[in-house]
């Protein structure tokens, strides 16, 4: 009985200082930093997609660029400054770097296409053998986003012309239009805990 007793001690004693956990607190940590930071840019786009659509003026050549350009671009930033891998997929994409890569990038699409009220969801992962957590979080279609990925033949000219492999269009309201992908790698955030 004492010896239960001392063994459940130790085994509290032991997981209290076990490193995973610590390990586990931090990036459960970066996990909610990086839901917050697609939130921020997910807004973003939305901002300007509407403003667009409310514009008196006719749109120019470069108001119609700035929707999803830099949206593209803050992302990459914001995966820079954290250590993160950080992109948009989508099975009809418009620029081609934005194809899914993994089998595990397909299958989060699909989940989100058979799972509409699903917004997003994080799952352990390993990606080009290195451990980490993978958080995925859906892109739907909104009246202010038909103007360049609505029917095709009224997109803006410079779309055709810049993407002549385009494939995001003909989207409706409420479609998915793709998925915001966060990779937090696991080995660069252990290792960086560790030093003092
Ligand atoms: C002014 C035109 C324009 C509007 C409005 C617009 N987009 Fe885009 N979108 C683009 C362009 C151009 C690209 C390709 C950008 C690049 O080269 O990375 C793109 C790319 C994307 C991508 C990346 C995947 C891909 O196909 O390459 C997503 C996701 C996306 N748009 C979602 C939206 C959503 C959601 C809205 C509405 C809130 C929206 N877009 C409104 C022009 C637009």
């Amino acid at each position: 009985m004492i010896r239960l007793l001392i063994a459940v001690v130790m085994g509290v004693f032991l997981w209290i200082e076990n490193p995973v956990n610590a390990y586990a607190e931090g990036i459960s940590g970066e996990v909610v930093q990086a839901i917050e930071s697609i939130e921020n840019i997910d807004l973003m786009r939305s901002e300007l997609a509407k403003s667009l659509e409310n514009a008196t003026e006719p749109p120019t050549m470069e108001t119609f660029k700035e929707v999803c350009r830099p949206v593209g671009m803050r992302l990459k930033e914001v995966g820079a400054e954290n250590g993160w891998q950080v992109k948009q997929i989508a099975q009809k994409y418009r620029n081609p770097a934005h194809a899914p890569q993994t089998l595990h990038e397909t299958m989060a699409i699909a989940k989100f296409e058979q799972n509409p009220d699903l917004i997003g969801f994080w799952e352990q992962e390993n990606l080009k053998g290195e451990p980490g957590i993978h958080y995925y979080r859906r892109i739907n279609v909104s009246k202010s986003c038909l103007a360049c990925h609505g029917v095709k033949n009224t997109r803006p000219e410079f779309i055709a012309e810049k993407y002549p492999q385009d494939l995001a269009f003909d989207f409706k309201e409420g479609d998915l239009r793709g998925v915001y992908s966060v990779f937090i790698p696991e080995l660069k955030k252990a290792l960086e805990n560790k030093t003092p």
